[in-house]
C-alpha cells in the first residue's frame, strides 16, 4: 500500500505534489518518487529509496516548472525498496508514466509476454508492466489505452497514468484500492485519500470499483472499464486541513491520543439523546433484520480486531445472540458457517483493509446482512454493507491507531445496544445507565489524560525492560491486548497480551525483574480474580504496573506503579483503560528514540493480503 498524488492545473505541480506526499507518507514510506512534464513537454523523473526527505533533497534546486505531474510514496510488495523499484515507472519510450498502489497478481505472465514482444523492463515491480501495456495500447487517446491495458490486468489497483504528449491530462483508475479526484475550478487532483489534497480543495469525487477518471484542469469525466459514462457525486469534505495537521503536538500520535475526548464527543453525536436513550439512526432500516438474526460474526484486523472483541462481548451479553470475532485473514479461508440469519459486522478504520473486505464480500454473497463500522467515507467497505456506522473520529494519520480504537469501541457498544433494543432484550434502566456513561465519556477521557500526567516519567524508567506482559479479564482483556500491540508497534519491545487467568498456564515463565506485568485492573465483576493473577506475577519478582479505577485504595498494595482512570460502565472501561497504555507505549518509544508516527515495517492501511 502506497500513496499516490497527481496534479493538473495552472500552478507549480512540484511543490503541490511533494506536500501531498508528505500527507500520505503514513501509507508507506520506503521510497518516494515524482514525475513532472515541464513546459517544453520534457519529462523529469526523480526517485529515491528511504523517506520523503531523500527525494526532497534530490530535487531541491532542480525541480522544473511544470503544471502536470504525479508522485508516489511506496510500501514495497514486489521488488526491494530501492531507487529503481520506486515509482513512477515509464514505458520503453518514456512517453507514459504510471504510479500504482496495489498488486497486479498476473504480473509475471504480463512481464514475460511483454519481454517476449521486445519490451525492456527495468525494475522488478509489477507496476512497470502496466506502463508497457499502456504503451502497446496507445493510439492517441490515453484514456482508451488505459482501459484497454486494464482489461489484461488481474489484481487490485489505484493508479494514475500520464502521457508526455497530453500535457494537461491525468487518467486515474480504481479497483479495490482507494483513489479520489479533487476539483478546484481551474485545477484538479488525484490522490489516495483526501488528506493529500485537502489544503487545496474540499470538493472530491470518490471513485468506485472499476471507475476510470479522465482528469483535466477544469473537471473530470468518469467511465467504466468498457467506456460507458458514469455519474459520480461530488462530495464536500468538512475536515479542515488543520484537522490533518499536528496541531501543536510533536507527533500525530501524540495529537491523536490527546484529541480522544473530542473524537469521542464527535463520534457519539446523534447517538445518545440528552435523556440517555441510545440509538444509531443510520441503523433504522435494519430493525427487522436485527430481530430475525440468530448470531453475529464480527471481522476485523489489528487494533480494529481488539475493538471488535469488546463489541462481541457486549453483543453477546446484551442480545443473548452467540457473537464472536475472527481476524479477517482467518475468516477468509476458514469461514465460520453462516446463513442469511447471520449478521456480519466488519470493523475497519480505513475501510480499505484487504483482509477485512474479502471475507465481508464473501459473507454478503452468502446472503448475510452486513453492518460496516469505518472511519472513512467513500471507502471500499461501505459498498459491501447494508448499513454503515461511521466513527466520525476525523483523519488518523499516525500509523498506530488511538482515537479510532476508542471510537470503534463506543460505536460497537452503540450497535450492540441498538440490536438489543430492537430485540426487546435491553431494559430501559440498562439503556439509560449506558447512555449516561456514554454521554460522560468524553469528559472522563479528558480526566484520564490528566490522571496520566506521570506516565512519561514512568515510561522512561521502564524503557530498558526486556519485555512486557499485559493482562486483563473480561472487558479489560481486549484493552490489555491493545496496550501490548501499541507497545510493540512503536517501541519495538516484545509485549504479550494475555487473559489474566491464562498467565499461570504458560507465560508466567517469562516473568522476572526484567519483564514487568501490566495489569488492566479497572473495577469489574472479575476484579478479585485479576488481583490473584497479579499476585502470582509479583511472587515471580515482576514489577507491576496497574491501570485501576479512581478510588481503588487497595491497589497500591499490589502494584509498584498505578495509573488511575475514572469509573465508567464496565463495557466502556477499555476506552479509558487504553489511554494510559497508549501514552505508555508512546513515551517508551520516544525514550528509545523511535519514529513514533511511522514505525518500521508498518503501514497505516494494508490493502494487500
Ligand atoms: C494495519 C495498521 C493497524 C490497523 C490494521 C487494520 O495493520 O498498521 O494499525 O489496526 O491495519 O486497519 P483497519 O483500517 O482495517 O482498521
Amino acid at each position: 500500500m502506497c500513496g499516490i498524488v497527481g496534479y493538473t492545473g495552472p500552478r507549480e505541480a512540484g511543490p503541490i505534489l511533494i506536500e501531498g506526499l508528505g500527507r500520505l507518507e503514513y501509507r508507506g514510506y520506503d521510497s518516494a518518487g515524482i514525475a513532472l512534464v515541464d513546459e517544453e513537454g520534457a519529462l523529469f523523473v526523480e526517485k529515491k529509496a528511504g523517506k520523503l526527505v531523500n527525494l526532497q533533497a534530490a530535487i531541491a534546486d532542480r525541480t522544473p516548472h511544470a503544471s502536470l505531474g504525479v508522485a508516489h510514496t511506496r510500501w514495497a510488495t514486489h521488488g526491494r525498496p530501492n531507487d529503481l523499484n520506486a515509482h513512477p515507472h515509464q514505458d520503453c519510450t518514456g512517453e507514459i508514466t504510471v504510479v500504482h498502489n496495489g498488486i497486479i497478481e498476473n504480473f509475471r505472465e504480463l512481464r514475460d509476454e511483454l519481454e517476449a514482444r521486445g519490451h525492456a523492463l527495468r525494475s522488478e515491480t509489477d507496476t512497470e508492466a502496466l506502463a508497457h501495456l499502456v504503451e502497446d495500447a496507445y493510439q492517441g487517446d490515453l484514456s482508451a489505452a488505459v482501459r484497454e491495458a486494464l482489461g489484461r490486468v488481474e489484481g487490485a489497483y489505484a493508479l494514475v497514468v500520464m502521457h508526455r504528449g497530453e500535457r494537461s491530462r491525468l487518467i486515474g483508475a480504481r479497483h479495490n484500492v482507494p483513489l479520489v479526484v479533487g476539483l478546484n475550478g481551474e485545477e484538479s487532483f488525484l490522490a489516495s485519500d483526501v488528506a493529500a489534497i485537502l489544503a487545496h480543495t474540499d470538493k472530491v469525487v470518490f471513485l468506485q470499483e472499476g471507475d476510470i477518471a479522465d482528469v483535466r484542469p477544469t473537471g473530470v469525466t468518469i467511465t467504466s472499464l468498457t467506456g460507458e459514462p458514469l455519474d459520480r457525486p461530488v462530495s464536500t469534505i468538512d475536515w479542515t486541513p488543520e484537522a490533518a495537521e499536528k496541531g501543536g503536538h510533536a507527533t500525530f500520535m501524540e495529537k491523536e491520543i490527546h484529541e480522544q475526548p473530542e473524537a469521542l464527543a464527535q463520534s457519539l453525536a446523534g447517538r445518545v439523546s440528552p435523556a440517555g436513550g441510545v440509538a444509531a439512526p443510520e441503523l433504522d432500516e435494519m430493525a427487522d433484520t436485527f430481530r430475525r438474526v440468530t448470531r453475529v460474526e464480527l471481522v476485523a484486523c489489528g487494533t480494529a480486531y481488539y475493538a471488535a472483541m469488546v463489541g462481541a462481548a457486549a453483543l453477546q451479553e446484551w442480545t443473548g445472540l452467540p457473537s464472536r470475532v475472527t481476524v479477517g485473514s482467518e475468516f477468509r479461508y476458514s469461514p465460520p458457517p453462516v446463513d442469511t440469519n447471520t449478521l456480519v459486522v466488519a470493523v475497519t478504520q480505513s475501510g480499505e483493509t484487504a483482509d477485512t473486505i474479502a471475507p465481508t464480500r464473501w459473507a454478503r454473497e452468502q446472503g448475510c446482512p452486513i453492518v460496516a463500522i469505518t472511519n472513512t467515507v467513500g471507502s471500499a467497505i461501505t459498498r459491501e454493507a447494508d448499513a454503515v456506522m461511521f466513527l466520525q473520529a476525523g483523519p488518523e494519520i499516525a500509523v498506530a491507531a488511538s482515537k479510532t480504537f476508542v471510537t470503534q469501541v463506543t460505536t460497537l457498544v452503540t450497535l450492540a445496544a441498538t440490536i438489543a433494543k430492537a430485540r426487546g432484550a435491553m431494559a430501559e434502566a440498562a439503556e439509560l445507565e449506558l447512555g449516561a456513561a456514554l454521554r460522560h465519556l468524553p469528559e472522563a477521557a479528558a480526566r484520564t489524560l490528566e490522571l496520566a500526567a506521570h506516565v512519561p516519567a514512568m515510561a522512561q524508567r521502564y524503557a530498558g525492560s526486556r519485555g512486557f506482559m499485559f493482562i486483563g479479564r473480561g472487558y479489560s482483556f481486549p484493552a490489555a491486548l491493545e496496550g501490548a500491540l501499541k507497545l510493540k508497534e512503536v517501541s519495538y519491545i516484545h509485549a504479550e497480551g494475555y487473559a489474566a487467568g491464562e498467565l499461570k498456564h504458560g507465560p508466567i515463565s517469562l516473568l522476572d525483574a526484567e519483564c514487568p506485568l501490566v495489569a488492566v485492573a479497572t473495577r469489574s465483576r472479575v476484579y478479585d480474580k485479576l488481583m490473584s493473577n497479579v499476585m502470582e506475577g509479583r511472587a515471580r519478582d515482576a514489577r507491576v504496573i496497574a491501570v485501576a479505577t479512581e478510588g481503588d485504595e487497595a491497589i497500591g498494595r499490589f502494584a509498584d506503579e498505578v495509573v488511575f482512570v475514572p469509573p465508567t460502565h464496565e463495557a466502556l472501561s477499555p476506552v479509558l483503560a487504553v489511554i494510559p497504555l497508549q501514552l505508555f507505549a508512546y513515551h517508551t518509544a520516544l525514550a528509545r528514540g523511535n519514529d513514533v508516527d511511522q514505525p518500521r515495517n508498518l503501514a497505516k492501511s494494508v490493502t494487500v493480503e
